[in-house]
């Protein structure tokens, strides 16, 4: 199989390369800035794993009919599974019944619901909702642990940030070399890895606007200087 695009780049970096300005984005958006900058407290901290709980049951919930996809199975590896560790996060975080009351934003419920979409109708944009989120969970996300066990005083790798531990990739950067061999191999022709290339964008686009939506949901409870 072609492991590239017709102009010979590969496709593990076509993607990369199309999402870096949305990347950028939602590195420095005003939720993620405020809350690596520690300027939140732990309750919005807790708000956003609990948006990430419906993002990732619609992910996790449309792999298993993916498994034999021949685009999307390959996709699929149960080390990637992130929902009951989202699911002990928030029982650290919220307690026992923290399921009673919880609801998606408008635009959570939106991505997910496009996700879900993708993993019935389109397992080609499923895999652009994979790899936005896994390759980036596997990234960034070690920042992301690193600052909220040092703001919130979490335990190293421990209840609160399981989310972001990979206990079953030892060794992320080699997971990361292979996954983006499986993108170089996916089983799609140019037309359809520009769709997926799309795909992917609209999949900053939702985690951007699932970060204005807890952003203005966090206002109230804002430290410092702007506090009411
Ligand atoms: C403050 C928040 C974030 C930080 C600090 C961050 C940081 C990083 C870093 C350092 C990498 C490069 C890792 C490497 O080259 O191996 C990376 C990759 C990535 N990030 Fe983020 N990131 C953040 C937020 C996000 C968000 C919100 C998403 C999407 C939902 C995302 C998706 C990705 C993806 C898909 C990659 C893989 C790019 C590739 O190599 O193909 N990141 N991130």
């Amino acid at each position: 199989m072609d492991a590239t695009t017709t102009s010979g780049t590969p496709f593990s970096t076509v993607i990369r390369v199309a999402s870096h300005a949305q990347h950028t984005e939602a590195e420095t958006s005003t939720f993620m800035s405020d809350l690596l900058g520690g300027r939140l407290g732990v309750e919005a901290y807790a708000r956003y794993t609990e948006q990430l709980w419906f993002v990732y049951r619609a992910l996790e919930d449309g792999a298993a009919s993916l498994r034999d996809d021949p685009v999307a199975g390959p996709f699929i590896q149960p080390e990637l599974m992130r929902t009951a560790e989202l699911e002990r996060d928030l029982a650290h975080l919220r307690g026992a019944s923290w399921h009673d009351g919880l609801a998606p934003l408008p635009a959570t419920a939106a991505y997910a619901e496009r996700v879900a979409r993708c993993a019935r109708d389109w397992p080609a944009g499923y895999v652009a909702h994979h790899y936005t989120r896994y390759l980036g969970d596997l990234s960034g996300g070690q920042i992301i642990r690193d600052k909220a066990e040092k703001t919130w005083g979490f335990a190293r790798k421990g209840d609160g940030v399981r989310f972001y531990v990979f206990e079953q990739i030892p060794n992320p950067a080699a997971f990361k070399r292979g996954y983006r061999e499986l993108l170089d191999a996916v089983n799609a022709d140019d037309l359809e890895k520009q769709r997926i290339v799309d795909e992917c964008k609209r999949a900053f686009d939702y985690n951007g606007a699932v970060f204005r939506e807890l952003g203005a949901a966090t206002k109230s409870s804002r430290r410092g200087p702007l506090s009411a």
